[in-house]
């Protein structure tokens, strides 16, 4: 972190490819916008002008992602967010009105995941991803929705997916699953709400490195370098590409655009996606991830 609070982004807050004033005017919600790709969108829409609203669960996240935005002459606001309630989702919608009296884009970017064997996933760790996930994009989109049908305004969702939407991908099928309901929520309302001038579209990002993700998802550097060797570009997705393909699936740059997914994962999914391969490891590997993982949650702190 700087020395001025905000986070150092390289290409994420530079608004040189677009107009700087692309968003001006607008009022942009980011899920998850406290970290990771979720925070990159914050500032790059913030950049281009947009008032940014942020909710995810970890209030310090959040007051870091607003302050890097205030800090840099931009206008955002938090809300804690749990997405699995819906009245929690009602909320950070109606806070958005309150804040800056109206909201143009959605981004349902909230997500959890985590590698596993799945015959041995517990009930309640399926529904931690499914709920985050599926239940979480509904119901910020039907929140966002109804305020926008009601106000006869149009509106905007940007929905992150991943390709196993429609590969499917061995030891992280809560979330395969989920990110499936979201592509087909995406292509369902592009259609049923195209009368009301609301457009829906997603990206299906491959791997682009984050804390988050790294940590319950890329199993060791052995597999993180497989990973990369495996995707037919030879590296890992950026936050600025991401947030380059966002401005544009948000703003009137894509305004006949709906009901459309794109994935952004140097050409990952075409030659299967890096997850599939997870089926060759040997029952060790999966034992040791496990023991790690018990043996992290005895030594924590008790609350
Ligand atoms: C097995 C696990 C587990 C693991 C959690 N659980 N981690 N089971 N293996 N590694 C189980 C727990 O035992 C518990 O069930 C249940 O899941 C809920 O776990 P909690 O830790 O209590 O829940 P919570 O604190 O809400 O954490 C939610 C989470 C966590 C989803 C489990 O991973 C999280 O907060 N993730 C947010 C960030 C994230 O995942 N980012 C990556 C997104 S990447 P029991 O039965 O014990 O109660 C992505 C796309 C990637 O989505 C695409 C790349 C190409």
């Amino acid at each position: 972190m700087a020395d001025d609070g905000t986070v150092p982004l390289p290409g994420v807050v530079d608004p040189l490819r677009f107009p700087g004033d692309l968003l001006r005017g607008k009022v942009v919600l980011v899920t998850g916008g406290g970290s990771g790709l979720g925070r990159s969108m914050a500032y790059r829409f913030a950049a281009l002008g947009a008032k940014v609203m942020v909710g995810s669960r970890k209030e310090e996240n959040l007051r870091t992602t607003c302050g890097s935005i205030t800090a840099r002459g931009g206008d955002a606001r938090w809300k804690v967010t749990d997405v699995k309630n819906a009245s929690a989702c009602r909320a950070l919608v109606d806070e958005t009105y309150s804040a800056f009296g109206r909201l143009d884009i959605l981004v349902n970017n909230s997500a959890g995941n985590f590698l596993a064997r799945t015959e041995r996933l517990s009930e309640n760790g399926y529904r931690s991803i499914v709920a985050t996930v599926l239940d979480g994009t509904f119901f910020m989109t039907q929140a966002a929705g109804q305020r926008w049908i009601e106000g006869n305004a149009p509106g905007n969702v940007l929905s992150i997916v991943a390709t196993y939407a429609w590969t499917g991908a061995a030891h992280v099928v809560p979330s395969a699953c989920a990110k499936a309901g979201v592509l087909a929520l995406t292509r369902s309302l592009a259609v049923e709400w195209a009368k009301h001038g609301i457009r829906l579209n997603a990206i299906a990002p491959g791997p682009v490195p984050t804390p988050g993700a790294w940590e319950r998802l890329i199993a060791g550097s052995a597999f993180e370098s497989a990973a990369k060797e495996h995707i037919p570009l030879g590296r890992f997705g950026t936050h600025a590409e991401l947030c380059d393909l966002a401005t544009v699936l948000v703003s009137d740059l894509s305004s006949y655009i709906t009901g459309q997914v794109v994935a952004m994962d140097g050409g990952e999914w075409l030659v299967g996606n890096t997850f599939q391969q997870l089926r060759t490891m040997p029952p060790e590997f999966w034992e040791s991830m496990e023991e790690a993982r018990r043996s992290a949650s005895r030594n924590r702190p008790s609350a």
